[in-house]
């Protein structure tokens, strides 16, 4: 049964496609973790192979329609969960064959001017993927000047983060901050310009900003240990990331939980760290877009692939993993 498209669908290109497919499909088929559903780019994919099953999740409620839609052709290989992926294992109880995160937001929200994401939104600041306790607004006009700076600081790695939050402050001593131009306007105040910079002035602190709202480095941490305990033995954890917060949680994990761990030198003797083994030897190889994907695709130009393979070694809590990504998951519980 061929189903319309959703606009929705529409919007949102797969990212590295070819790519993941590649990677995660077998011969005999198995059960894949969509953990990122989006525009359903992968499961679409992924569905059209012989013995495959789905399990999607998404935080997004716009998402329903595209899923529904899914859900009517395969009725019985793919299920979606309105839910986030640091909840994961609520939604089944067999062993999968690779977990997919597709990670950040997909242009269908990034497209959606009254969700707050894009700084050239005419609308109120929002940022929610979904399912967060709160929103842009909220962090802007009640947080305190210290609090906003080690936002803006840790999660956008802006370096004007001081003046920035001072001047959030100031301006809303005057009146709640509500739009996105006016976060826009306060940033471009406080920021010196610098015209050999390719990024837009505003994107770390937006990034800074998203990332907080919707916890987005507790979920990642959470997903992914939750992922592996279920993957079986050569079931591949994918992990697509778009900034460097979420590249270095990535590349951590998979070096230091792998057979070789980490070594400071590559000419050094492979030198075990007495963490837990989840995944087998890890060649710390970074998967990119092609140029051509780039000229179809612009916003996947800083997307970056990495991948490991499960060992069929038993599974433990990974308390040193946390610990090291410590500051971060802090700093996102500062308010709870
Ligand atoms: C880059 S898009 C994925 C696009 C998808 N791979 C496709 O091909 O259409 C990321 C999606 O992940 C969702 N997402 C991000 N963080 C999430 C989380 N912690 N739990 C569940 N969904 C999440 C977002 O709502 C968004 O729809």
């Amino acid at each position: 049964m061929k189903l319309p498209q959703t606009l929705l669908e529409k919007k949102h290109f797969p990212v590295m496609l070819n790519e993941v497919l590649k990677i995660c499909l077998t011969k005999s088929g198995g059960i894949y973790l969509d953990c990122t559903f989006g525009g359903g780019g992968y499961s679409k994919e992924i569905l059209n192979y012989p013995n495959t099953n789905i399990i999607a999740i998404d935080r997004d409620k716009e998402v329903n329609p595209i899923a529904k839609n899914l859900s009517l052709k395969f009725p019985k290989r793919f299920k979606f969960h309105l839910s986030k992926f640091s909840n994961l294992d609520n939604f089944f109880n067999d062993k999968i064959d690779a977990a997919i995160f597709d990670l950040g937001i997909s242009s269908i929200q990034l497209e959606d001017m009254s969700r707050g994401f894009s700084f050239k939104s005419k609308k109120k600041l929002d940022m929610s993927m979904g399912l967060t306790k709160l929103n842009a607004i909220d962090i802007i006009n009640n947080f305190s000047e210290n609090q906003l700076k080690n936002i803006i600081k840790i999660f956008g790695e802006e370096k004007e983060a001081y003046r920035i939050a001072k001047n959030i402050v100031k301006k809303r001593e005057c009146r709640k901050i509500e739009y996105v131009y006016e976060l826009v306007e306060i940033i471009e105040q406080s920021k010196k310009r610098d015209f050999k910079k390719k990024i837009n002035i505003s994107a770390k602190t937006f990034q800074a900003i998203r990332i907080f709202v919707n916890k987005e480095i507790s979920e990642l941490i959470n997903g992914i240990i939750k992922a592996t305990k279920y993957l079986k033995p050569g079931g591949k954890i994918v992990i697509v990331s778009f900034h460097s917060i979420e590249d270095k949680i990535a590349k951590y994990f998979f070096k230091n939980f792998s057979m070789n761990q980490s070594r400071s030198n590559k000419y050094l003797p492979e030198k075990r760290l007495g963490n837990p083994i989840f995944f087998e030897k890890y060649f710390n190889k970074i998967i990119t877009p092609s140029s051509k994907e780039i000229n179809i695709n612009p916003k996947s130009k800083s997307a970056k692939l990495r991948y490991a393979i499960r060992s069929n070694t038993p599974f433990f809590e990974p308390v040193e993993f946390r610990k090291k990504f410590s500051k971060y998951i802090e700093m996102e519980n500062i308010n709870d």
